[in-house]
C-alpha cells in the first residue's frame, strides 16, 4: 500500500517553513517535503519525511509517484523576480518545466487514485504590467483580468502557468479516447510582497521591505534599493498561509475563479522606514536606489483587488499596517533577536 501525504516543494523557503509550522499541527497526514538541500532542524521536525532534489529530475518525481499516494501538492518551488531576471532560462526552467513536472505527478496520481489532487500553485502580482507611470497612479485597486503584461521573466512564468494549471485542471487531453479532465484540482493565489518576523526572502524584488525591518532589529543598517515614495501591495506570511489553507479547504462550487487576488496593505518605502525608526529609534536606513530594481516595482500594481477572495472563500486579512507590526512583527522579531 502506497502511504498518503502531502507534498510540499521548495519547502525550504519562506512560505514552506510558514505552511509547514501550520500543517504539522493538523496530524492526520503525512508531508513530505523536497528542495534542494536538506531542510534545517525547523522544517525536519515538523515534516514526516523529506527528499533532496530538483523538480527537474523526472526520475525523482516517478519515484515519488511510485512510492506515496499524494492527495495534494503545494507546490512552492520557484526562482524569485530579481533572480530570474540574471538567469532566465534557468527561472523558466524551474517555473515553468518545474510546475508542468509536477502538474504530470498530479495527474498521474489523480489517475490512480480516480480523483482530483489538489495543487497549490503560489502566483504572484509580478503577472502584472503597468509601464506607463501616470497610469499605474491613477489606477485604482486591480482586478485579476486586468494588465496582465507581466514585464520580468518570473512574471511571465508565473501567467503561464497560472493559464497551464487551469488546462490540466480543465481542458487536459481533451481530444483523446480516455479524457483526463478533474483530476488536478488547481487553485492559485497572486501573492503581494511577503514579511515574515521568523524568515528572510532571496532574489525578489519586494525583498526591501522585510529586509529593512531584519536589518533594524539586528542593528544594521540599511541601504533600500527602492525610492522612499514606492508603493507596492504587501501583508504578513500569517495572513498569507492563512490564505492559502482557506483557499485550499474551499468547497470547488464556491469558486468562481482558479486564481485570485489577495492583499493587506500598500505603504510606501517611507512608511516602513517611519514605522520601524518608531520602534527602533536609532535605525540606519538610507536610500539608494537601483534604477533597474525599481523598473521591475513599478511596474507592479500600487493596489490589488481582492473582491472575488472576500467573496467566494471569505478572505479577509487579519493585518493592516500597524497591526502587522504591532501584533506580529515587532513582538516576533524581538524573540528572535532576543531583544
Ligand atoms: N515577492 C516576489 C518577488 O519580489 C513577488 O512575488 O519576486
Amino acid at each position: 500500500m502506497r502511504k498518503p501525504i502531502i507534498l510540499i516543494t521548495g519547502i525550504n523557503g519562506e512560505i514552506g517553513h510558514g505552511l509547514v509550522e501550520y500543517l504539522s499541527h493538523k496530524g492526520n497526514y503525512s508531508i513530505i517535503g523536497l528542495d534542494l538541500k536538506p531542510p534545517n532542524s525547523f522544517i525536519q521536525k515538523r515534516v514526516d519525511d523529506y527528499v533532496v532534489g530538483n523538480i527537474l529530475d523526472k526520475d525523482l518525481l516517478e519515484r515519488l509517484n511510485a512510492e506515496f499516494e499524494i492527495s495534494a501538492i503545494f507546490h512552492l518551488a520557484a526562482i524569485l523576480s530579481t533572480r530570474a531576471e540574471f538567469s532566465p532560462r534557468i527561472a523558466h526552467d524551474v517555473n515553468v518545466t518545474g510546475t508542468i513536472n509536477l502538474l504530470d505527478l498530479a495527474i498521474e496520481q489523480g489517475q490512480s487514485l480516480g480523483r482530483a489532487v489538489k495543487f497549490f500553485f503560489p502566483s504572484s502580482i509580478a503577472v502584472y504590467g503597468i509601464s506607463n507611470s501616470n497610469l499605474r497612479d491613477n489606477t485604482g485597486p486591480v482586478p485579476e483580468d486586468q494588465f496582465r503584461y507581466p514585464k520580468t521573466m518570473y512574471g511571465c512564468n508565473k501567467l503561464y502557468c497560472e493559464n497551464i494549471g487551469t488546462y490540466f485542471a480543465r481542458y487536459y487531453k481533451r481530444l483523446s479516447v480516455e479524457s483526463s479532465t478533474n483530476l488536478v484540482d488547481f487553485r492559485s493565489i497572486r501573492l503581494p510582497g511577503l514579511i515574515s518576523a521568523h524568515t528572510m526572502p532571496s532574489g525578489g524584488s519586494s525583498d526591501y521591505a522585510p529586509e529593512m525591518i531584519h536589518a533594524a532589529a539586528r542593528k544594521n543598517p540599511y541601504t533600500c534599493f527602492v525610492r522612499e515614495d514606492t508603493v507596492m501591495p504587501f501583508m504578513t506570511m500569517p495572513d498569507a498561509i492563512r490564505a492559502i489553507l482557506l483557499l485550499v479547504k474551499a468547497p470547488e462550487s464556491s469558486l468562481s475563479r482558479m486564481v485570485y487576488n489577495i492583499t493587506s496593505f500598500s505603504p510606501t518605502a517611507g512608511d516602513f522606514r517611519n514605522k520601524i525608526l518608531s520602534y527602533f529609534s536609532d535605525a540606519k536606513i538610507t536610500f539608494e536606489v537601483n534604477d533597474k530594481r525599481q523598473a521591475i516595482v513599478d511596474s507592479w500594481p500600487r493596489e490589488i483587488d481582492d473582491t472575488s477572495a472576500r467573496e467566494d472563500w471569505n478572505w479577509k486579512p487579519i493585518h493592516n499596517f500597524n497591526s502587522a507590526f504591532e501584533d506580529y512583527l515587532i513582538p516576533e522579531i524581538c524573540k528572535k533577536y532576543g531583544l
